[in-house]
């Protein structure tokens, strides 16, 4: 079996992170959120997987290369405009050699693979998506299908009142290889939006595959937090939780106003008297400065806050100085080597970085 893994987006919505980093390779409790996803396909047996890519795509190679450190292959696709999602499924058309898993770059599940090809090869049809249950699905793509599962209409983004369902695409489909000549060359073209109709127009079978798994989508940056939040907390079934993990632990013995859960990598400092967590992720080489307060927030690697500093519920990149008493509250985006002046305090919400890619 092969994998396709979406990666082709700029994410605009996690900008400035984005400029810095592609959505795929940002860090999920300081590992590439790409490398998490290669992990769940190698443990499901599926180690041959293209990357259908556009936006920095050196960023990715360089980090797996042709896979085989992985113990995997990895196909690069460049695609020279965005061919959209399912384009970019007609553009790898020569490297699929049979039925193939599609997943979205940017989805953080417990969904097991294994299980999803067998559930397809009870219900047939050309494809299964992988749905899930959401309170208000008024900002997805609701899937609707009768008892067998077969899928009758999709209908993006209903207001909730409205809507015919509150299960959604999940962004993790299992196709037969002949689902491609449903996908016209050469042009943007969108699996929810064109390929779907068409293939339920066709009676050729879509087919759903409701689960209860954990699921979120990391392309904002208040799911990216919360995703977060629920590894930490366990919620997200991942290796790391509840305590406080990760290699730099030890930084974090004799801080008093210590709120787990928290998670450190190697060559954290903090200063005993600084207050840290609850939901804090603490990047390689943090260093975090007296009387500094850093509360559900995620650093990424070698970020320096100083003195009596503050980080509410926000995301700060790779690199970024906050400065001695600058404050930087909840919602707060701060891209890569940004630097927060001392005395600064910025409003909620705060988008402060690069304004275009930049090359680091
Ligand atoms: P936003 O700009 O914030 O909407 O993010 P995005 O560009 O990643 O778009 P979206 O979240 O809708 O994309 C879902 C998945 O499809 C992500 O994994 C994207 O990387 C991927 N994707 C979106 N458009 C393309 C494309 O044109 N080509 C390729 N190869 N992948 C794409």
């Amino acid at each position: 079996m092969q994998a396709i893994v979406l990666v082709g987006g700029e994410g605009t919505r996690l900008r400035p992170l984005t400029y810095g980093t592609p959505k795929p390779m940002v860090p999920i409790m300081g590992v590439p959120f790409l490398a998490r996803t290669m992990e769940r396909l190698s443990e499901a047996g599926i180690r041959d997987v293209i990357l259908p890519a556009g936006y920095m795509p050196e960023a990715i190679r360089q980090y797996f290369g042709d896979g085989s450190q992985l113990g995997m292959k990895i196909t690069y696709v460049i695609e020279e405009t965005p061919l959209g999602t399912a384009g970019a499924l007609k553009n790898v058309e020569q490297h699929i050699t049979g039925p193939f898993f599609v997943l979205n770059g940017d989805i953080l599940t417990s969904l097991d693979l294994r299980a999803m090809v067998a559930e397809h090869e009870r219900k047939g049809g050309i494809g299964l998506l992988h749905l899930i249950r959401v309170e208000d699905p008024s900002a997805f793509g609701c899937v609707v299908h009768d008892e067998s599962g077969r899928i009758s209409a999709f209908v993006e983004k209903p207001p909730r009142e409205t809507a015919p369902t509150n299960e959604i695409n999940a962004g993790t489909y299992l196709f037969k290889r002949e689902i491609l000549d449903m996908i016209p060359a050469g042009r943007n073209v969108s699996i929810e939006r064109e390929t779907f109709p068409e293939v339920i127009a066709s009676g050729k079978g879509l087919y759903a595959y409701t689960t209860d798994d954990y699921w979120i989508d990391l392309g904002r940056p208040e799911q990216y937090l919360s995703a977060h939040v629920d590894i930490l907390t366990g919620r997200m079934p991942m290796l790391e939780t509840g305590r406080v993990s990760g290699d730099g632990a030890k930084a974090l013995e004799g801080i008093a106003d210590l709120n787990l859960p928290i998670h450190a990598d190697a060559g954290v400092t903090v200063d005993p008297t600084a207050v840290i967590g609850p939901n804090v992720v603490l990047g390689t080489g943090v260093t975090i400065g007296p009387r500094a307060t850093v509360r559900n927030s995620v650093l990424w690697d070698g970020v320096r806050i100083e003195e009596e500093a503050s980080v509410e519920g926000s995301i700060i990149a790779s690199d970024v100085v906050v400065g001695a008493g600058a404050k930087v509250p909840v919602g707060g985006v701060i891209g890569h080597d940004a630097v927060i002046e001392p005395g600064t305090v910025l409003g909620p919400d705060a988008r402060i970085g690069a304004t275009q890619p930049i090359q680091r």
